[in-house]
């Protein structure tokens, strides 16, 4: 098989082609996204809330991202695969930001990072670049500075923030980013970042005018059922399908409908 590489992704922009991406943590359901025709799988750092428990990103640790990209790497052949740098992994120093994006290159075989922030952290983009590792950005948003924005609320909204974003973005493309991920920012805002950039936008809660869309996985397939922003379409309904087929099961298992002769040896 082909693999989708960071310049599939600018050729699909420049012929207007929609990229699809999905995150990912583990092997098993990185095998079944792969497989069913995914671009970009990214191994979130999501995976705090999702897979952890944490009420944010901010806990998990770079090993932690390691192991899970790790498990990603090995059940999806096709797609490209990106890993978020976690907080504390890059902000602020580029020599730490260089070694944890090298570590993430050398010991999982994923293809690209991710990094939150622009002007802020435009030293650590670069470092990183520099050593040939793409880099996708993430502006609007950024959950690990939920702490400075209070709210998972809409950004961007007022001029003033929405100008220094159209800037970050520039920025990070300047810089040599290959795509940029824009969270929960007004549509036309993303529209008019989408059409000033040659690099792809891909969006999350961002509107239809991106050039790629994003979900967490575990939301769109209804695994939580917590969690239902506006911008969330829910797939399916698995935590009701898990729920029904555990149900039945202890239910099997009580009434000893299970298992029968034929189960048995
Ligand atoms: O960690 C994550 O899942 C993300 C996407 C929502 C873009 O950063
Ligand atoms: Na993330």
């Amino acid at each position: 098989v082909k693999r989708i590489t960071t310049a599939t992704l600018q050729k699909m922009k420049a012929k207007g082609q929609k990229i699809s991406m999905l995150t990912a943590y583990d092997y098993s359901f990185a095998r079944i996204i792969d497989a069913a025709g995914i671009d970009v799988l990214l191994v979130g750092d999501s995976a705090s809330n999702v897979m952890a428990g944490h009420e944010t990103t901010l806990p998990i640790t770079l090993d932690h991202m390691i192991y899970h990209a790790q498990s990603v790497v090995r059940g999806a052949p096709r797609c490209l695969i990106v890993v978020d740098l976690p907080f504390g992994s890059y902000q602020g120093n580029g020599d730490i930001a260089l070694a944890s994006a090298i570590r993430i290159m050398k010991e999982t075989g994923a293809h690209a990072i991710k990094v939150e922030g622009g002007e802020e952290i435009i030293d650590s983009v670069k470092r990183i670049i520099s050593a040939g590792i793409p880099i996708m950005a993430h502006l609007g948003l950024t959950p690990q500075s939920i702490y400075k924005f209070g709210s998972y609320n809409v950004r961007a909204k007022e001029e003033a923030e929405a100008n220094k974003l159209k800037a970050d973005a520039l920025l990070l493309q300047e810089a040599g980013c290959f795509a940029l991920v824009l969270e929960k920012i007004p549509a036309a805002l993303a529209q008019e970042v989408t059409q000033s950039l040659s690099i792809p936008t891909i969006g999350i809660g961002a509107g239809r005018f991106c050039d790629g869309q994003v979900l967490v996985m575990h939301d769109m397939l209804g695994i939580n059922t917590e969690f239902r922003p506006r911008f969330l379409r829910q797939y399916l309904n698995l935590h009701e399908q898990i729920t029904g087929a555990v149900k039945q099961y202890i239910d099997d298992v009580k009434e000893g409908g299970f298992p029968t002769d034929a189960e048995s040896y």
